[in-house]
């Protein structure tokens, strides 16, 4: 199959959140069944443009329509984690990809809806037929109305149309005329049983997304009455992870590279890490908990914080790293973070470091994850991977892949991590009391854990395997969506 990805982003060129490690993921294990995957991001000035090998811009220029006019395209092409990636650079006067941030823009909604749109021109003016295009969440939803609207319509028709919607959290809505910049119909669109949001005068871009797909992959969040209308293309695929990116036995950012069979290596990361961050390197009898988090309400902000006093007051140690794209969020960390400065055995760290976020995986002997709502979350099989033991709250993701070491109900071989249940701090408390001693009273058994955590098969081949079939099944239907 030739499968394009349009997202806006992708590790480890353009990352935010576990959308990128999706794409990048998903995408190079598509390929390495023998299918034809392609890519297209923005071209963001912020990207991390040493990840992308042989970058160069195409001698074409494509034009697209926005609001009313026709405005260039530079196209640059590049190659990044093995995949042929297309980024578009928009000539317009809004500089929509120069700014110093991803996402959280006050233009957002005309950013991508301005990228979706020159995206699909690129494919239609490429001439290639092409069989699967997937989107990924409301920034690139907007292929799927546009795609059956505007594109089919003019003969740019093989192909179906996938839509994951990684968090409902963030459904893209905007006032019903704005749907117009990039050429949609906004009378035809702005209906009940298409793009209207529940918010009067409102479109809603998901929405739009689950509406006009052959193939919908995802969560629920609001849109559950849309979602059993096209129940019918509606499916849940747990995410995998990068083996590649993510192991513990090659990873280029550790101090020292280990494996199940050798957690020496793992010891020694953890005293690097301790000094690196100036964490106090007597008595270390006690864990080191580990929490890596786009700090948003979602990853359940309360419990973090509680998370870190509770570690301490068990005679733990405590490393935090967190980025939030909101500012009274980051500010009420900062707080935080002051406050507990002189404490050496904690550490919060408010910034976005990929090459420290391997670094603390490998060090930590648990990992915290106490979500409110997880569509699916990555971090907790990262952290096994790495053989820090994830100790998570039930929810979405989050109980399907973390089941509780005392759970009885649940068979022992599946059993590989702490999880509890409620979002009050005493449920926490416990689970991290639990979790502590079996640490310190049962090193054995740790270990044992530690090791099988290790070896569980997170990889893309099996969650790739479904998206192949159900995009065969797509490329076997009619034309169109219903
Ligand atoms: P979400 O997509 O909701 O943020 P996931 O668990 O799916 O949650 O994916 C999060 C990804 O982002 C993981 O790869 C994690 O390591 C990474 N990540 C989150 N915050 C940071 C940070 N501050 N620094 C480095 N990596 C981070
Ligand atoms: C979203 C979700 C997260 C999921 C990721 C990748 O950001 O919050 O749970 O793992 O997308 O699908």
């Amino acid at each position: 199959l030739h499968v394009v990805h349009i997202a806006a982003e992708m590790a480890p060129v353009a990352k935010v959140g576990g959308l990128a490690d999706v794409v990048a993921g998903l995408g190079k294990a598509l390929q390495t069944k023998g299918h034809l995957v392609e890519i297209i991001l923005p071209k963001y000035d912020c990207m991390q443009l040493d990840q992308i090998t042989n970058l160069k811009v195409l001698d074409v220029v494509i034009k697209s329509y926005f609001d009313g006019n026709l405005f260039s395209n530079n196209v640059w092409t590049g190659t990044v984690e093995g995949l042929p990636v297309y980024f578009i650079e928009p000539q317009h006067p809004s500089k929509f990809f120069w700014r110093a941030q991803y996402y959280g823009e006050h233009d957002d909604f005309k950013r991508y809806s301005y990228f979706s749109r020159a995206a699909l021109e690129l494919l239609y003016q490429s001439g290639k037929k092409i069989d699967i295009i997937h989107c990924h969440d409301w920034q690139t939803a907007f292929v799927a109305p546009l795609y059956w609207d505007i594109y089919a319509t003019r003969g740019f028709n093989s192909a179906r149309i996938c839509f994951t919607c990684h968090n409902f959290e963030y459904q893209g809505t905007a006032p019903a005329p704005d749907l117009s910049y990039c050429g949609l119909d906004v009378e035809r669109l702005d209906r009940a049983d298409r793009m209207q949001d529940n918010a009067h005068g409102r479109i809603n871009v998901a929405k739009g997304g689950i509406v006009y797909s052959n193939i919908v992959t995802t969560g629920g969040h609001g849109l559950q009455d849309t979602l059993k209308m096209h129940s019918r293309k509606f499916v849940g695929i747990l995410n995998g992870i990068d083996t590649e990116t993510w192991n513990p036995s090659t990873d280029r950012f550790l101090a020292v590279q280990y494996s199940a069979t050798d957690l020496q290596g793992k010891a020694a990361n953890k005293t690097f890490l301790r000094k690196q961050l100036g964490l106090n390197t007597e008595d270390t009898s006690q864990p080191l908990v580990a929490c890596i988090t786009r700090l948003v309400p979602q990853k359940g902000l309360h419990l973090i914080r509680h998370a870190i006093y509770k570690t301490a007051e068990l005679g733990g140690q405590f490393v935090l790293l967190g980025s939030s794209p909101v500012p009274h969020i980051q500010r009420e960390f900062e707080g935080v973070a002051d406050q507990l400065q002189k404490n050496n055995n904690i550490r919060i760290i408010l910034k976005y470091d990929e090459a420290l976020s391997h670094c603390i995986y490998a060090a930590s002997d648990m990992f915290i994850i106490p979500s409110m709502f997880e569509p699916c979350g990555l971090t907790q099989m990262i952290a096994m991977r790495y053989g820090s033991v994830p100790i998570v709250r039930k929810t979405g993701g989050l109980s399907d892949s973390v089941f509780d070491f005392d759970d009885e109900k649940i068979p022992v071989e599946l059993r590989n991590g702490f999880t509890f249940a409620r979002t009050d701090e005493q449920d926490l408390s416990s689970c991290l009391e639990r979790a502590f001693s079996y640490y310190s009273r049962k090193p054995m058994v740790w270990k044992q854990l530690v090791q099988k955590d290790m070896q569980i098969d997170f990889g893309w081949d099996s969650p790739a395997s479904q998206y192949e079939d159900l995009y065969q099944s797509a490329v076997a239907q009619a034309r169109g969506v219903t």
